[in-house]
């Protein structure tokens, strides 16, 4: 008899576990959903969302060709609050003739970006590369006035189109080398347009023309290698103190932050903090431009000193006011410049190559929400 009970009994309790089990499925199921309808318009849990009760501005870089791939619209519209062409806008591929200029996939971008209520940040009008061949490549040599109209009407006809659909320009690119001089560009001085020799007046003009063509746009000057206290960075501040001085119509300077993991040492992350005091005691804005902390492998080590390299760049942001925007250069790894340019580096972004959020990404959220509602708007007096 012994025999037969136990059996019994032993199928009995393990009926009762599963339908338990099924009962507790059902139940967290249902709890499941009705926590997430009620969670949906919780902010805390997106990084615009979070970003926002900060009045701070979430970037990214986005490409045209990507849209059609689902998850990678899907992340972006959810995630961002701001969207810049990644290269789309750049001279050759928007002026790629003397009298053609080709819109359609910088447009598309736009679309996107009004249809999901993001910023759109306009990158760039005045650059040394991605030059379409009919600047670099003329037969005869340009003469700094015919070089001065081509980049006026440029400038014109470029911020003229998006007149109200772009917020923010990035006017100059990367104009000066890392000793604090001006770079030698075909825009400067190769032959210029007609101010080479005469320092910061190209960047000047080039900001008058982009004021002119849309007056409420906000215009930058956006570097490399400017972000901690070094001879670029003086230069580009002296600029900065210039034009402010002057009225010319600057409202802000672009910092990309392209780094590595070694990037937030206390003293390198101090001087980062300096600069973009200065900056903003200037009454200028300061971005967080093209964010990315490129890895030799992604292994669990390497992911959790991104995450803090992120994370500490986004704390220096979030203290100070006039940081209103971090913008990261892309979000997945998927689609990051960096292995092309970098052999052997790259899980440089917030995102894998499958859309699935890294450590950087849950840091920065983190971040996000124990900072929120600290921060009043900010917004260059000009
Ligand atoms: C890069 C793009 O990410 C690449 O796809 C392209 O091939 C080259 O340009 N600084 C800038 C960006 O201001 O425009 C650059 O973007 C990266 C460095």
């Amino acid at each position: 008899m012994g025999f037969a009970v136990q059996p019994a009994r032993r199928i009995n309790a393990r009926m009762r576990l599963s339908l338990c089990a099924l009962v507790c499925v059902l139940i967290s199921l249902i709890a499941g959903a009705a926590d997430a309808a009620a969670q949906k318009p919780d902010a805390t849990e997106t990084l615009r969302g979070a970003a926002q009760k900060s009045n701070l501005l979430m970037g990214t870089a986005a490409g045209a060709d990507s849209l059609s791939e689902p998850l990678y619209s899907s992340t972006l519209a959810a995630q961002y609050s701001q969207l810049e062409p990644e290269n789309e806008m750049k001279f050759g591929p928007i002026h790629p003739e003397p009298t053609t200029y080709d819109y359609a996939a910088a447009d598309a971008l736009v679309a996107f970006a009004q249809a999901h209520a993001m910023r759109v940040r306009g990158h760039n009008l005045v650059w040394q590369e991605q030059l379409p061949g009919w600047i670099t490549h003329r037969l005869l040599p340009w003469t700094p006035a015919d070089l001065n109209r081509v980049l006026a009407s440029h400038i014109a006809n470029v911020v003229g189109h998006y007149k109200g659909r772009v917020y923010a320009w990035d006017v100059v690119n990367e104009p000066f080398n890392d000793d604090g001089t001006m770079r030698s560009t075909v825009w400067y001085n190769s032959p210029g347009i007609g101010f080479a020799g005469q320092g910061t007046r190209t960047i000047e003009q080039a900001l008058r023309w982009a004021h002119a063509a849309d007056p409420t746009a906000r215009l930058f000057v956006n570097e490399i290698g400017a972000e901690v206290l070094n001879r670029k960075s003086n230069a580009v501040y002296a600029m900065a103190k210039d034009f402010v001085k002057r009225g010319v119509p600057l409202s802000g300077i672009g910092l990309e932050f392209h780094v590595g993991p070694g990037f937030d040492q206390l003293d390198n992350l101090d001087s980062l903090n300096r600069n973009v005091r200065r900056l903003a005691a200037l009454g200028l804005e300061v971005q967080f431009t093209e964010v990315d902390v490129r890895l030799p492998n992604n292994n669990a080590a390497n992911l959790s000193v991104q995450a803090q390299n992120y994370k500490d760049l986004l704390n220096i942001c979030l203290q100070q006011p006039a940081c209103t925007a971090f913008q990261t250069w892309g979000f997945t790894d998927k689609h990051s410049w960096i292995p092309a340019i970098d052999h052997g580096h790259g899980w440089a972004l917030p995102f894998d190559q499958n859309y699935r959020k890294k450590p950087a990404y849950l840091a920065m959220l983190k971040k996000l929400n124990s900072h929120s509602g600290t921060r009043v708007r900010f917004q260059s007096s000009r």
